[in-house]
């Protein structure tokens, strides 16, 4: 989809034009107020549609409109959801351009142009039968700088969601590496296996044991022009979670190629600095492999050392996401940032918790938290703060290692975020759990079934506003 602006509604013939409606106010469009609303009485709840074919009485074949909903009602947020609902309306009635003229003072172009490809992304790369896309669309009132910081955003998302959508098969961890090395504006070091082991990241190197593919510790690396801040990003990379010894049900296995979720945000994230230019200088850390079972896997009972030199009984070889964090935080912490921000598909027990309907969060700074909430909040996200109580930490004694990798079932999300604050010294942390968030079984919102591109957004607007 190519998204224009336009400063002023001339004529122009097009296919169709996009209005809107508050709710007990007139449209823009006298035509519209004729039928819709004298008529058919179209109120113009938030969401809801209602498309006139013009017959020649406009310069567009046909004007769809939009309810806006209650005005006091409305901000940035409704205006993507609005956004997408048209675009997806456009979509149903295969048309293949539109210009959306709303009735509308502020200028809300990035949620807009954020709506709109969000509405447009559709994983069909392996499908014959491609989906039905909107070519181009044209907003008026908005300025193009705000249209066009919300296409960055938008491309950012889309990396992240093909790249969770995108099979276990191509989505390697030498394929992450290789995406991490093009991503223009950041300088990307790789470390390979021997690499991994000399630096000491035996937790992380163990969970990768068991597979065919090479493990993958990727550092990019982001310098603003003015930098008020470090920031370490990290993003959980299990390329495919099999379980490992402890094998998932094929159930639960299903869609476990979405485990590089947090990966892909960072990617995603690292992507669109070149255009932000936050004055940060920004990390992105990735610690990729794949958690398979095979005669070379880790197992139950293995202790594992990791970098910062505590040591950890296995328990279970499912909770390999934390070990592989556990590596990557230490490896942040030593780089002297000011802050370090995990984001992982980590716990079944945080789905359990929140549903697809917001991400856990947690953390070591409760300012930092709420900033991130807040951040979130803003940038159409939900984000949940789970807790942190201290007698969390009882289930994770062990009796030959300073601690096992998994605890008790219940309050697993929390008992996760316990574990990875053992290898935070130093900066302040936060753990975004997006396991029941970032990638969804049915459609939800603005969002088709499958990658969601959780964090990137937020994550986006949090760099920015440092
Ligand atoms: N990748 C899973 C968590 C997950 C579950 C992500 C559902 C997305 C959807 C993680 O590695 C895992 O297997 N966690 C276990 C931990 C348990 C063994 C303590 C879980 O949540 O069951
Ligand atoms: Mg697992
Ligand atoms: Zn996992």
């Amino acid at each position: 989809m190519e998204i224009k602006v336009l400063e002023n509604l001339a004529s122009t013939p097009c296919e169709v034009l996009v209005i809107n409606k508050f709710e007990g106010e007139k449209t823009s469009e006298e035509i519209a107020n004729k039928y819709a609303v004298d008529k058919d009485h179209f109120e113009g709840k938030f969401g809801e549609t209602y498309l006139i074919h013009t017959l020649g009485q406009s310069f567009a074949d046909k004007i769809l409109i939009i309810g806006f909903g209650k005005k006091e009602e409305f901000d940035a947020n409704k205006m993507r959801e609005a956004v997408a609902k048209s675009v997806k309306k456009l979509q149903q009635i295969k048309a293949k351009n539109a210009i959306f003229n709303f009735d509308i003072n502020a200028d809300y172009g990035k949620s807009a142009a954020i709506g709109a490809l969000i509405a447009d992304y559709a994983f069909d790369k392996y499908k014959n039968k491609k989906a039905d896309r909107v070519d181009e669309v044209t907003f008026t009132k908005f300025s193009e700088k705000e249209v066009k910081e919300g296409i960055v955003f938008a491309n950012a998302m889309k990396l992240t969601r093909d790249l969770a959508n995108e099979p276990a098969q191509y989505a390697t961890p030498t394929k992450l590496a290789e995406i991490a090395k093009n991503i223009e504006g950041v300088t990307t070091q790789i470390f390979d296996k021997d690499e991994i082991e000399r630096m000491g990241m035996g937790a992380y190197l163990a969970v990768g044991k068991g597979s065919a593919q090479p493990p993958k510790f990727i550092h990019m690396k982001y310098t603003g022009k003015n930098v008020k801040k470090k920031i370490a990003l990290i993003g959980k990379g299990i390329c495919f979670d099999s379980g490992g010894l402890d094998i998932k049900p094929a159930s639960s296995m299903l869609t476990m190629r979405d485990d590089m979720s947090g990966a892909a945000c960072i990617l995603g994230v690292m992507s669109a600095l070149k255009y932000l230019e936050p004055d940060a200088e920004i990390h992105g850390i990735i610690a990729a492999c794949e958690n398979m079972p095979s005669g070379t896997s880790y197992k139950p009972g293995d202790i594992l050392t990791a970098k910062n030199g505590k040591t950890i009984e296995v328990d279970n070889t499912d909770a390999e996401g934390r070990l592989t964090l556990a590596d990557a935080l230490c490896y942040a912490c030593e780089l002297g940032v000011d802050e370090v921000i995990d984001i992982a598909t980590l716990t079944g027990a945080c789905v359990v918790a929140l549903g697809s309907v917001a991400s856990g969060v947690m953390g070591n700074d409760k300012e930092m938290i709420n900033r991130l909430i807040e951040t979130a909040k803003s940038s159409g996200e939900t984000y949940w703060e789970l807790p942190m109580f201290p007698e969390y930490k009882d289930s994770l004694r062990s009796e030959i290692a300073d601690m096992k990798n998994t605890g008790s079932r219940q309050g697993g999300a929390s008992i996760a975020g316990i574990f990875l604050q053992e290898f935070v010294n130093g900066p302040k942390w936060c753990h975004i759990d997006v396991a029941g968030t970032a990638f969804i079984e049915k459609p939800q919102k603005e969002f088709i079934s499958g990658a969601t591109g959780a964090g990137v957004r937020t994550l986006l607007n949090y760099v920015k506003n440092i």
